[in-house]
């Protein structure tokens, strides 16, 4: 433990004794005799939010995170003044703070130490812009590991590791290179079997350290702002997980084609190409639902232009992509080109919308047009008109989606990548630096394509892409990681960053599959398809210099792996669209690491490589040539081969066979997996039969099937159906009942049953209490029936 004598000889202050307490209804203020007030909010029994200022004085309340909707309420406060401490108690924990030095110690109820700080809160003074460097340090808890923070590429714990959340244009990252293109300064602490979040929420660059400077501290600290943080107690990772996520917000449903498979690159064009891209992957019987236009379709890089050699009609081009069922995606950057006689630049000039250095002149940088100025988008009202922009893109043209890239805000040839710091943003109302609306520049440009995009596509669903993001982008888009690598070990990054996303409270997430720099060779596109049709958002997108990457650019067999794994993505469309429902419904991530699943293994803490697609799927991606399987761990329980049927005991480590066409993929037992028939588009086909995939288990296991029209907002008025289905299975016996909710009528009739490892051979079958005739139900004799969708009970009884 270091001195505060040592803390001070360093150049920080620290608070001192406490000297007054006010508690004003869930808000508790301590102040010390030097000044400091600590603000501790009860947001809920196990969330409580830490805020200090110094010098007697709080800035205004005010951040971009935190979602409207978040939950607010708690069953219990008591606050006691002991000796030496204050004592806050909720009916999960207790927060203990210390008179002489206003420390804090928070515990369960039972006393169990869960976070302990170390020096606490101390600071600082920057005498560069004025303000604190805000720092605070706690102690690390015997065998602590740590997971979260967004698109950090490294190993899923992050003990031992110090990050940085400085959004940052990042092309052809390495392993553990720090910053990237998001800011999520969140991170889950696991000890003792318990579980705890904290969110740092300052927008500007802030540092994390995992116990990596010293082996029993663990610290975060921000350039400047206050030390603001929230805290989530558990003892659950997945109630970290969703306090989290509740308190930053979830997106709306997205379209279902927005699921589907989608294929980019830098750049299709002029019409021609795209044109034959679309009718190569209808030619080949490789399903797609998505096409993206890179910035070569824009007249000299201007947003909202279209270069008319390449594409003469876009309207028709986009129409007749749409008939064959292609949804067309455009990207929009932030920097706008100066250029007196481009209309959107002309009207970001007469209305100051552009950013301006502190002094007075706009902010210039370089991007893909040369030099532009950049629209302050921490503005509501250049939001607004930003937002008007896309009228003519959507409403007009029929573009389907857009995706903001180059929002970190990236600008080239400058040692940064980025904004001078000195620039001014308005923060809404809240005037400031670069320094501090760096990071959220990015989500409030998103923000506002969303709301644009929403506008002119109602009363259809929008669909946004983001590169940059902070904590709360999640609301309005969806996000991939940037410029990555065709190489082994950036399939391995690519399989981290996606469940630390997740578990970060952003899902809808993708990586540029095969790899954005560099080409991939057959077998490595092969291997990173398996994965990326299990990851929340499936694209294969790559820079324009290194060979094509299609699915049918490395050969008949690698266009036939690819085919293969995007037609499992269609068929499981359903249950894809439930994990949606989920995450937006209960902020369940969409994909679990092994530890969230199960944290009470130790096994867990340390695995990267396996994930949870959903909740009962287990899926681990091959990650090195020439592999014919891989070693892999199976969590606790028993699972089914995908491939074999085979059912595993988890709880070990196992060899699994995988060959180039298959992936080690793994069924929970007792699931029932809701299948869609293979489209080659969302909607193609009418869907006239779900079939329903029940893996036996002697034992009990719920599963949800979430299904509504795909598209619009019906939904939101109670026009969804959403199925609970309760397996029961016994030695000569299975028990399969329905639950029903919503009004929405699905499309089709019936269910068509395949039932997998049944220890018995059907004799005779009840549906709803009633003896069936074999035939009447259509059983095929081994394992599958026919019933209609409206059961309520099923009795399989064997002979
Ligand atoms: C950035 C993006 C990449 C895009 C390129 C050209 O590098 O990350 O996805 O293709 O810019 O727009």
């Amino acid at each position: 433990m270091i001195t505060n004598t040592e803390i001070e000889r360093r150049g920080n202050l620290l608070p001192n004794h406490i000297v007054d307490f006010k508690q004003d209804n869930d808000k508790l203020y301590f102040t010390t005799q030097n000044g400091v007030i600590l603000e501790l909010t009860v947001l809920r029994d196990s969330a409580i939010r830490f805020r200090y200022a110094t010098e007697h004085a709080f800035e205004p309340d005010f951040s971009y995170a935190i979602s409207d909707d978040a939950s607010k309420g708690y069953n219990e406060l008591e606050v006691t003044d002991e000796i030496p401490e204050y004592v806050v108690t909720t009916s999960k924990i207790k927060v203990y703070i210390n008179k002489t030095n206003l420390k804090i110690q928070i515990t369960d109820l039972d006393d169990m130490v869960i976070n302990q700080d170390e020096a606490g809160f101390h600071w600082e003074e920057n005498y560069d812009y004025g303000g604190n460097i805000v720092k605070m340090t706690k102690v690390t808890q015997s065998a602590e590991s740590f997971y979260g923070m967004g698109d950090k590429a490294s190993h899923t714990n992050l003990k031992g590791k110090r990050v940085n959340n400085w959004a940052t244009d990042s092309y052809a990252y390495g392993k553990d290179q720090e910053p990237l293109y998001k800011s999520i300064p969140f991170y889950v602490g696991l000890h003792n079997e318990a579980a705890y979040g904290i969110f740092f929420d300052n927008s500007f660059s802030t540092y994390f350290d995992f116990a990596h400077e010293r082996r029993n501290v663990t610290s975060f600290w921000a350039d400047g702002g206050e030390m603001n943080y929230y805290f989530f107690y558990g003892p659950k990772i997945s109630q970290v997980v969703e306090a989290y996520t509740d308190l930053t917000g979830v997106p709306e449903l997205p379209p279902l084609w927005a699921l589907g498979f989608h294929q980019s690159k830098w750049s299709y064009y002029p019409e021609k190409k795209v044109k034959k891209i679309a009718s190569t992957f209808r030619d080949l019987k490789i399903p797609c639902d998505a096409i993206y236009l890179d910035i070569d379709y824009m007249e000299g890089f201007r947003c909202f232009t279209w270069n008319n050699r390449r594409f003469p009609n876009p309207k028709k081009m986009i129409d007749e992509l749409y008939e064959d069922g292609f949804k067309t995606v455009t990207m929009i950057d932030p920097g706008i080109k100066i250029d007196r006689d481009y209309w959107v630049y002309k009207q970001a000039m007469d209305n100051g919308y552009f950013c301006r250095r502190a002094d007075g002149p706009h902010f210039k940088g370089k991007v893909w047009p040369g030099e532009c100025k950049f629209p302050d988008f921490t503005n509501p009202e250049v939001r607004e008109w930003w937002a008007g922009l896309y009228k003519e893109m959507i409403a007009e043209m029929g573009v389907h989606g857009v995706w903001n890239d180059m929002n970190e805000p990236a600008v080239m040839e400058v040692p940064t990548k980025t904004a001078n710091l000195d620039v001014r943003h308005d923060y809404d109302g809240h005037p400031c630096s670069h320094r501090k609306a760096h990071n959220v520049y990015g989500m409030q440009m998103v923000r506002a394509t969303f709301d644009g995009i929403k506008k002119f596509t109602f009363p259809k669903r929008p669909f946004v892409l983001t590169r940059a993001g902070y904590s709360g982008t999640q609301r309005y888009c969806a996000t991939w990681t940037g410029d990555n690598v065709a190489t082994w070990e950036h399939l391995w990054i690519a399989n981290v960053q996606m469940q630390r996303m997740c578990m970060s409270g952003y899902s809808f997430v993708g990586s540029d599959i095969g790899g954005f720099a560099e080409q991939p060779n057959g077998e490595l596109f092969a291997r990173w398809i398996q994965m990326g049709v299990f990851h929340p958002f499936c694209r294969v997108h790559s820079s324009g210099d290194h060979g094509d990457q299609e699915p049918w650019s490395f050969g008949d067999e690698v266009t036939d792996i690819t085919r293969k794994f995007i037609e499992l993505r269609y068929q499981l469309l359903p249950y894809l669209y439930t994990m949606f429902y989920k995450y937006v419904k209960e902020g369940i991530p969409m994909l679990q690491s092994l530890v969230y699943y199960d944290q009470e293994d130790t096994q867990t803490h340390f695995r990267t490589d396996e994930f949870l697609f959903g909740e009962q799927i287990l899926v681990c991606p091959v990650q090195e040539a020439n592999a014919k399987g891989r070693r892999m761990y199976l969590p606790k329980g028993k699972w089914y081969n995908y491939w074999t049927e085979e059912v595993v005991e988890g709880g070990v480590e196992k060899w699994v066979s995988a060959d180039i066409d298959k992936i080690p993929l793994f069924i929970k037992e007792g699931a029932v997996i809701p299948k869609y028939p293979v489209q080659q588009y969302v909607g193609e086909k009418e869907i006239t039969e779900l079939r329903l995939d029940i893996y036996y288990k002697e034992g009990v296991e719920t599963s949800t099937v979430y299904e509504d029209q795909q598209e619009g907002y019906d939904y939101k008025k109670g026009r969804f159906s959403l199925r609970k289905f309760r397996q029961r299975g016994k030695t000569n016996e299975l028990i399969m009942q329905q639950f029903k909710d919503g009004s929405y009528v699905t499309t089709y009739e019936t269910f068509k049953l395949h039932f997998h490892g049944l220890p018995f051979k059907i004799d005779s079958i009840e549906v709803d209490n009633e003896m069936v005739d074999l035939k009447s139900i259509n059983f095929d004799g081994n394992n599958s029936i026919e019933v209609s969708k409206d059961f309520t009970e099923l009795h399989i009884f064997g002979k």
